[in-house]
C-alpha cells in the first residue's frame, strides 16, 4: 500500500484499500501503549493482560483496558455487548485526563451493537475478530437520519449500526489488521427475501462527530454499508481493507455523507448517490472491484 498518486473523488462503492483524507490532516503520531489502570499494572499474567506494541494514530491514550477485563469471553459464542459497553463506559471517565483504549485480544467476540466515546482509541489484535450477532433483538431500532427521514431499505427506523457513536470528539478504530465481521450473509438473504421490517445496520456509524481515524482493519461482510461517516468533519480512512462477495446488496466500502473538514457539516435531503461533501480527498486507493449496487 505505497501507493504515491493522489486520485479525484469518485464516490466509493469499492472492494479495496482505502486512504481517504480531509484537508486538516496532520499526520499520525507514534503511540506506544500504556499499562492498564484498571486491574493493574502487571501484564502477561492473565485475562486482563495488554500486550506491549506500538502504533501510528492521530492521537496516544494515557488509559488502557482489555475487553477481558470486563468479563468479554472470545469464544465466538458467548455474547460480549455487555462487556464491550461496560468497558467503554469505563473508558469514558479518561476523556478529559488522557483519553482511554480498549484493546480487543486475539479471539473472537461475538457482540450485539455497542457505542463508543470521545478521545477514544478502539485496537483490535491482529488475530482479534469482532463478530456482530444474528441475533436481532440484539439491534436497537434507531430513529432514520434526519436528513434521510427515513431509512433506506424501508420506511421508519432502522437498525443500530454494530460499532456507533454520536457528538463525540477524537475517536479511533484501528488495529493491527484486524478484523470485524458482520455476518452480513444472514442480513443479505432477509433484505433480498423482503423479510427485513427496518434498514439494515452499518459496520461503523459515526453521527455529529468530530476527528474520526479509522485505519489498519479488514471489514468483512457487513449488512449493508461499511464506513458511514455522517454530519461529521475531520475523518480520515487509511490501510482498510474490505471484502464482501460482489453480488451482496449495498455492501459500499465508505459512504462519507454530509461531512465535512470544517464546521460546514449541513443536513442534506434524502441522498442520491451524490451525497453533499466539502473538501474531501481520496488518496492512494487501490481499486480491486467495484461491487454492490
Ligand atoms: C448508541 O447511541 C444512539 C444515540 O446516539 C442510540 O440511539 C443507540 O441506542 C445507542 N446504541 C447502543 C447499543 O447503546
Ligand atoms: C448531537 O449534535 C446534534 C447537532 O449538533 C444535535 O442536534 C443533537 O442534539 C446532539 N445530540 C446530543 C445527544 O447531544
Ligand atoms: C498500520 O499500517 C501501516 C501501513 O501499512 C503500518 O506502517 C503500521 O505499522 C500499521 N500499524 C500497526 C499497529 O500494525
Ligand atoms: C489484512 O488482512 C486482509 C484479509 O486477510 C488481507 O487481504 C490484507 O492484505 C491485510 N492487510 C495488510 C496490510 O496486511
Amino acid at each position: 500500500m505505497e501507493l504515491q498518486r493522489r486520485r479525484s473523488i469518485a464516490l466509493p462503492q469499492i472492494l479495496a484499500t482505502w486512504l481517504l483524507l480531509m484537508a486538516a490532516y496532520t499526520g499520525p503520531a507514534e503511540c506506544i501503549r500504556r499499562t492498564s489502570r484498571f486491574h493493574g499494572e502487571d501484564e502477561g499474567d492473565g485475562s486482563g493482560a495488554v500486550e506491549a506494541f506500538k502504533y501510528s494514530a492521530t492521537a496516544c491514550r494515557v488509559h488502557t483496558a482489555s475487553l477481558a477485563d470486563f468479563g468479554g469471553v472470545g469464544d465466538g459464542a458467548t455474547s460480549n455487548t455487555a462487556a464491550f459497553s461496560a468497558a467503554v463506559t469505563h473508558l469514558s471517565q479518561f476523556a478529559s485526563d488522557g483519553g482511554g483504549m480498549l484493546f480487543v485480544p486475539a479471539g473472537r467476540w461475538l457482540t450485539g451493537p455497542f457505542n463508543l466515546t470521545s478521545s477514544f482509541t478502539l485496537f483490535l489484535h491482529r488475530d482479534a475478530v469482532i463478530l456482530a450477532t444474528r441475533e436481532m433483538n440484539e439491534w436497537p431500532i434507531i430513529d432514520p437520519l434526519p436528513s434521510y427521514g427515513r431509512g433506506r431499505d424501508a420506511a421508519g427506523g432502522r437498525y443500530s449500526s454494530l460499532i456507533g457513536g454520536s457528538n463525540l470528539t477524537d475517536v479511533i478504530i484501528t488495529g493491527d489488521n484486524g478484523t470485524i465481521d458482520g455476518q452480513g450473509a444472514f442480513w443479505w438473504s432477509k433484505f433480498h427475501g423482503h423479510k427485513l421490517k427496518y434498514t439494515r445496520g452499518y459496520l461503523i456509524e459515526l453521527m455529529h462527530s468530530d476527528q474520526i481515524f479509522i485505519s489498519n482493519l479488514t471489514l468483512l461482510n457487513s449488512p449493508s454499508w461499511n464506513i458511514h461517516p455522517v454530519y461529521s468533519s475531520n475523518i480520515v480512512v487509511s490501510g482498510i481493507t474490505i471484502l464482501a462477495p460482489v453480488h451482496s446488496p449495498n455492501t459500499d466500502g465508505i459512504n462519507p455523507d454530509s461531512c465535512s473538514n470544517g464546521d460546514g457539516a449541513q443536513p442534506c435531503p434524502f441522498p442520491t448517490d451524490a451525497s453533499p461533501m466539502d473538501d474531501v480527498q481520496l488518496q492512494e486507493c487501490t481499486y480491486v472491484k467495484a461491487i454492490s449496487a
